[in-house]
C-alpha cells in the first residue's frame, strides 16, 4: 500500500505487525490479562516501537518509546479519543461528565477544576497534608508493625478528600464517605469495562454509592449558600464556576468532577508512597543521602513548610525514579477516530491505541541497566531523561497530568514528616515486595508489611543554616553577564495548563487570568528578572518555560 504525504511524495503505508497466537472470539486476552506487563515487554521485544495485538473483537495497538510516545500525546483529541476508552468510569463520575461528556463540555469541565491546582491553593494544601500525617502517626509509640499500602490509602484519602472535598467531608462524613469511595472504586470490575451495566450485586453497589454521594454533595450545596462565609476549598471553586454561556454546573456534575480528582490522585500516589518506603528500606545508603538532606532543610525539629518542600532534590530523584519503576498507570488507551500515522505506519480509524509508561520506562538505550534503581540517572550531567516524551509517568504534551505537582507535594510532605520521625525496615525478604498487576492502578502486592521503630536523633542543631545553604545554592542563581542585558522567555502554549505558578515567581513577566490563560508581559525582560524567571521555569509543573540568557 501507499499514499502522498504533504510534499506530494509517495511513501509506503504499513500496518502494525500483529502478535501471533490469537484464540478465537478473545483473541490475547487471556495473555494480557495474566499479566499486562510481561505481555507488552513481550510485544516490544518481538517487534520494536509498535504492534498489535487483540482483545475479544477490538484491535489494540501498542505504541512505545519517546517518538511513539510524542505522536501518542501530541495528538489532538478529535484523533484520539479518551472518552471511549473509559466509558468504564460513566457510571462512577456520572452521566455527561468528563469521559461522558461531548469534548467542548469535557475541555470546559477540566478547566473549571485548573484552579484547584494553582499555586495559591497548592501553597494551603502543604500544611493540610502535613497535619494529617501528623494525625496519624500521633498513636504510633516507639515501635510497631503495619500494612504499608493500607495505611498509605488511608492517609491520601485523608489528604486528598480534606484538601479538595472541604472540611465536611474529612470530619463529619468521614465514615460514610470511606464506605461510599470503597463502592464506587469498586465497580471499576473488569466485567464493567465491557458491559458496564451487568447485573452484578458490586455493579450495583456502585450505582447506590454514586446516588448517595449526590445526595450529599447536594446537601452541602444548600447548606454552603446559606452561610455568610465562603470556603475556599475545590468543592467550592465548582459551585462557583460557570460554563462559557454563563451556566452553572448542576449537583450532579459537581459530585462526577469531585469524585474524578479524588480518583486520580488517589490510588496513584498511595501505591506511589508505598513504593518509595520499600524502595529506600531496600537501600540503607541511599535512606541516609535522604535523610541527610531532610536533616539539613528542615533540622532537627524544624516546620514542614510549603516553602522548604519545593527543593529536596535527593528525594524528588528518588520519587522520580520509583515513578519510573513502578509508574501506578502501566498503559493508557485511546480509541482512533481519524487515521493515525508513525513512521512508516498507519494505524486505521476504529482501532485502539496504547502508550505504556512501564514498558517505555525500561528502554535500555535511554535508561541503561533499566531495572536498577538508581535516583542519580536524573543527576546534572546524565540527566538520562533528557530526551524529550521518554519519562511518561504522568503522561505528557498537553494531556500531562494536571495533578502532577500536588501529587509531588504530598509524597514530599509525607516522606518529610515520616522519615525524620520513624526508621523503618521491611518485614519480609526484600525481593518478594511486587507490583500488583491485577490491579487497574498497580500498587505493591499485599500484604505489605513494614516494621517502625522511633527515630533516635543525634544530630546538633545546625541544620537549618547548613539547609538554606542547600537549597539557596540551587535556586537558579545564574551570574549575570556583561554581553546582552535583556534575556528571552518562551512558552510552549501547548504544554501550559494554568497553573500560574509563574506568576507568582516572576509577576513581572507572566500574568495568568482567572481563565487561566497565561500572557507574557515581557518576553525579553531585562537581566535583573533573571533569577525570578528561573524559578518560574524551574517551578512550572509542566515544564512549559524556556529561559534563555546570552
Ligand atoms: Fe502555565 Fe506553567 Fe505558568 S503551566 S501558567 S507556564 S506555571
Amino acid at each position: 500500500m501507499s499514499s502522498k504525504d504533504k510534499n506530494n511524495t509517495v511513501k509506503a503505508v504499513r500496518q502494525p505487525p500483529k502478535m501471533p497466537g490469537a484464540l478465537p472470539f478473545v483473541g490475547h486476552m487471556i495473555a494480557f490479562a495474566k499479566n499486562p506487563y510481561t505481555y507488552m515487554m513481550e510485544l516490544r521485544a518481538r517487534f520494536g516501537e509498535i504492534g498489535e495485538f487483540r482483545m475479544f473483537h477490538q484491535e489494540m495497538v501498542l505504541m512505545t518509546g519517546p517518538e511513539a510516545n510524542e505522536v501518542f500525546f501530541r495528538a489532538p483529541d478529535e484523533q484520539l479519543d479518551q472518552n471511549e476508552a473509559y466509558k468504564v468510569m460513566t457510571p462512577i463520575f456520572g452521566k455527561g461528565v468528563v469521559f461522558d461528556a461531548p469534548l467542548h463540555i469535557k475541555n470546559q469541565q477540566l478547566k473549571m477544576l485548573m484552579p484547584v491546582l494553582r499555586d495559591k491553593p497548592m501553597r494551603g494544601y502543604s500544611q493540610i497534608i502535613v497535619n494529617e500525617v501528623e494525625d496519624l502517626i500521633k498513636d504510633w509509640g516507639d515501635s510497631g508493625e503495619i500494612d504499608l499500602l493500607e495505611f498509605m490509602k488511608q492517609l491520601t484519602i485523608y489528604t486528598s478528600s480534606h484538601c479538595l472535598l472541604g472540611t465536611e467531608f474529612r470530619y463529619e462524613l468521614n465514615e460514610e464517605f470511606a464506605k461510599i469511595y470503597h463502592d464506587l472504586e469498586n465497580g471499576m470490575h473488569p466485567i464493567a469495562f465491557v458491559f458496564p451495566n451487568f447485573p452484578l450485586p458490586v455493579l450495583r453497589r456502585r450505582d447506590r454509592a454514586r446516588v448517595r454521594i449526590e445526595e450529599l454533595v447536594t446537601e452541602i450545596i444548600a447548606k454552603r449558600a446559606s452561610k455568610k462565609e465562603k470556603s475556599e476549598d475545590a468543592f467550592q471553586m465548582l459551585i462557583d464556576a460557570t460554563y462559557a454561556d454563563g451556566s452553572k454546573l448542576s449537583a450532579h456534575e459537581i459530585t462526577g468532577l469531585l469524585v474524578g480528582t479524588i480518583f486520580a490522585g488517589h490510588h496513584t500516589t498511595a501505591g506511589s508512597a508505598a513504593w518509595v518506603l520499600i524502595e529506600l528500606a531496600r537501600r540503607p545508603e541511599i535512606l541516609q543521602s535522604v535523610l541527610q538532606e531532610l536533616d539539613q532543610i528542615f533540622g532537627v525539629d524544624g516546620e514542614v513548610t510549603f516553602q522548604k518542600l519545593r527543593e529536596i532534590p535527593m528525594l524528588e530523584r528518588v520519587i522520580k525514579e520509583v515513578l519510573r519503576l513502578h509508574p501506578p498507570l502501566i498503559f493508557l488507551i485511546r480509541k482512533v477516530n481519524r487515521d493515525l500515522h508513525f513512521k512508516d505506519y498507519t494505524i486505521k480509524a476504529g482501532k485502539f491505541v496504547c502508550a505504556s509508561p512501564r514498558v517505555s520506562h525500561r528502554i535500555p538505550e535511554i535508561f541503561p541497566d533499566p531495572e536498577k534503581f538508581d535516583p542519580d540517572r536524573y543527576m546534572e550531567g546524565r540527566n538520562e531523561d533528557k530526551v524529550p516524551f521518554s519519562w511518561i509517568a504522568f503522561g505528557g504534551g498537553r494531556h500531562k497530568c494536571s495533578g502532577n505537582a500536588f501529587a509531588m507535594l504530598q509524597l514530599k510532605s509525607i516522606f518529610s514528616i515520616l522519615l525524620r520521625r520513624y526508621e523503618f525496615d521491611l518485614v519480609d525478604d526484600p525481593e518478594t515486595y511486587q507490583d500488583d498487576f491485577e490491579q487497574m492502578v498497580v500498587q505493591p502486592k499485599e500484604p505489605c508489611r513494614i516494621r517502625y521503630r522511633r527515630r533516635k536523633i543525634t544530630l546538633d542543631k545546625t541544620g537549618e543554616a547548613e539547609a538554606r545553604n542547600v537549597v539557596g545554592g540551587s535556586t537558579g542563581k545564574v551570574a549575570e553577564t556583561e554581553q546582552c542585558p535583556f534575556f528571552q522567555v518562551t512558552v510552549d502554549f501547548d504544554l501550559c495548563q494554568g497553573h500560574a505558578t509563574c506568576m507568582t515567581e516572576a509577576p513581572e513577566i507572566f500574568h495568568v487570568n482567572d481563565a487561566g490563560e497565561l500572557e507574557v508581559l515581557q518576553e525579553n525582560p531585562p537581566k535583573k528578572l533573571l533569577d525570578k524567571a528561573k524559578l518560574a521555569e524551574k517551578y512550572c509543573p509542566t515544564k512549559a518555560i524556556k529561559i534563555t540568557s546570552h
